[in-house]
C-alpha cells in the first residue's frame, strides 16, 4: 500500500472556486489515496461565500484578504507573505492552483520558492496579448511556467503549452471543470428564486475586466441602454460584479430604465438557469464563454481578444470589443435577423464533457504513481 498524499487545493475567487468545486469533491472521494485541504485567499469574500456555500465546501483555511477596490499590488503581496505560513504547517506534496487570478500566480510561487510541486487546472489558454485580458495573461503564462502539472482543458492549449516548450509528459487533456460544475448544479441542485425571467425574451448581461474599466464601460452600458429602449418587451438581466469600479458606472448608466434589471451577483445555481433561460449572453467573462455555447446560447463578448478561440471558431461566440454603435448593432441583429440567431445557437462543447475533474484526478494519481498507465486525454466529440 502506498503512502497517501496530501493535496492542497487552493483558490480565491468566483470562478476559480466554481471550477475548482468539481476538483475538490473527486479528490474527497479518493480519501484512500489522498488528504485532501482547500485553501481559500478569499480574494473575492460575498461572491466566493456563494460558491462555497453553493457546493458545500468548507476551507481548511480562509486568510481572508479581500479590501474595498483592492489593488493588484496588495492582492500579489499579502497572499504571497500568509501563505508561507500555511504551506509550512500543511507541508503539502502537491498544491493545485486554477486560472489566471492573482491568487493563483501568487500561491503558485509561494509553493514554487518551498519547492512543492504545483499543478496547474485551466493551463495552456492563451490570447497572445500581455494587456487583454489585465493581468491575467501573465499571471496564465506566469502560473504554467511554475507548474509541475499541466492540466490543459482543450487540445489548443496543450500546443500552446508545447509551443513554450513545456515539457510534453506534464501536459494532460482534461477539459474545463466548467462543464463538471455546470452539469452538477443543473442536475442536483433544482431549487432557484430565478422564477420570472423565462416568460419575456430575455438578454443576459455580465461585465467585470479590468481593462474594460472607464470609457469602454460607458461604452457598453449606453450600448445595452438604447437596446433597452429599442425593445422594450425584452428584459436584460444584468447581475452587477460587486467591484465599485463596475457598480457605479453600471448603476448610473442603467439605473433607471425600465427592463435593465440590475442585480447583486446571483449564486451559481440561480445564475446557471439564467443562462438557460436567456436567448443570448453578452459579456466580458471567461467562464461564460464556455458556459453558454455548451446549452446552445449564442455569446457577444465584449473585448478585443479572447484565450478561448474554440467557440468562436464553432459559431457561437462573437468577439465584439467595446464601440458603442458596435455592440448595439451585434445585439439588434440577434434580436432582429432569426437566422443570423439560429446560426449561433447551437449547442458545441469544446471544453468538456463533465469528466475534467475526473481526468484531473487520474493525471495526479499517474504522477504519484498510484496508477501506471497515462489517463486518456479528452477529446471533444
Ligand atoms: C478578479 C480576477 C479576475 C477574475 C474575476 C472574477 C485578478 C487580478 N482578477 O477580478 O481574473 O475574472 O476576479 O470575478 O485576480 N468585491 C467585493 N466582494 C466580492 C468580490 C469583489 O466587494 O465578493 C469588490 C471589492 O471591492 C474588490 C473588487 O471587487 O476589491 C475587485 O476584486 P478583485 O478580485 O481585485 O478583481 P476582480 O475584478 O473581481
Ligand atoms: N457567475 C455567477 N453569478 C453571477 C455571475 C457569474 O455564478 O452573478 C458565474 C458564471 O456562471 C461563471 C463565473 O461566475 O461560471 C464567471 O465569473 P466571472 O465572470 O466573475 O469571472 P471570469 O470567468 O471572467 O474569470
Amino acid at each position: 500500500m502506498k503512502e497517501k498524499k496530501k493535496v492542497l487545493i487552493v483558490f480565491g475567487t468566483r470562478p476559480e472556486a466554481i471550477k475548482m468545486a468539481p476538483v475538490v469533491r473527486e479528490f474527497k472521494k479518493h480519501s484512500e489515496e489522498f488528504i485532501t485541504k482547500v485553501y481559500v485567499t478569499a480574494q473575492h469574500r460575498e461572491m466566493l461565500d456563494d460558491v462555497l456555500e453553493v457546493f458545500s465546501i468548507k476551507p481548511d483555511h480562509d486568510i481572508n484578504v479581500m479590501q474595498k477596490n483592492q489593488s493588484l499590488f496588495y492582492i500579489t503581496s499579502e497572499v504571497l507573505k500568509r501563505s508561507e505560513g500555511i504551506l509550512d504547517k500543511e507541508k503539502p506534496d502537491m498544491v493545485l492552483v486554477h486560472g489566471d487570478t492573482t491568487t493563483t500566480f501568487t500561491v503558485a510561487l509561494a509553493a514554487f520558492y518551498k519547492k512543492i510541486p504545483v499543478g496547474h487546472v485551466e493551463a495552456g489558454l492563451r490570447s497572445y496579448d500581455k494587456y487583454q485580458p489585465f493581468p491575467e495573461e501573465i499571471n496564465r503564462v506566469l502560473g504554467d511556467s511554475l507548474a509541475a502539472l499541466h492540466f490543459a482543458p482543450t487540445g489548443t492549449c496543450k500546443k500552446a503549452l508545447l509551443k513554450e516548450n513545456t515539457d510534453k509528459s506534464s501536459i494532460y487533456i482534461t477539459g474545463n471543470t466548467v462543464i463538471d460544475a455546470l452539469h452538477t448544479v443543473l442536475k442536483e441542485i433544482k431549487s432557484s428564486s430565478i422564477y420570472f425571467v423565462g416568460s419575456p425574451k430575455c438578454i443576459l448581461v455580465t461585465a467585470h475586466r479590468r481593462e474594460n474599466f472607464g470609457k469602454p464601460f460607458s461604452n457598453i452600458f449606453n450600448a445595452i441602454k438604447r437596446v433597452a429602449e429599442r425593445y422594450p418587451k425584452v428584459n436584460i438581466i444584468y447581475p452587477v460584479h460587486m467591484s465599485p469600479n463596475v457598480q457605479e458606472p453600471a448603476n448610473r448608466i442603467l439605473g433607471n430604465t425600465r427592463n435593465v434589471i440590475l442585480f447583486p451577483p446571483l449564486n451559481y445555481s440561480d445564475f446557471s438557469k439564467l443562462i438557460e433561460a436567456s436567448c443570448f449572453v453578452v459579456t466580458d467573462s471567461g467562464g461564460l464563454q464556455e458556459e453558454a455555447p455548451s446549452l446552445g446560447k449564442p455569446v457577444l463578448v465584449l473585448r478585443n481578444v479572447t484565450e478561448r478561440p474554440e467557440a468562436v471558431s464553432s459559431g457561437t461566440v462573437r468577439i465584439i470589443g467595446t464601440d458603442e454603435e458596435r455592440v448595439f448593432k451585434e445585439m439588434c441583429n440577434l434580436l432582429d435577423n432569426k437566422k443570423h440567431y439560429d446560426k449561433m445557437a447551437k449547442a458545441v462543447n469544446p471544453y468538456g464533457d463533465g469528466k475534467a475533474a475526473y481526468r484531473t484526478l487520474q493525471a495526479v494519481r499517474h504522477y504519484f504513481g498510484f496508477r501506471k498507465d497515462r489517463p486518456k486525454d479528452f477529446t471533444p466529440k
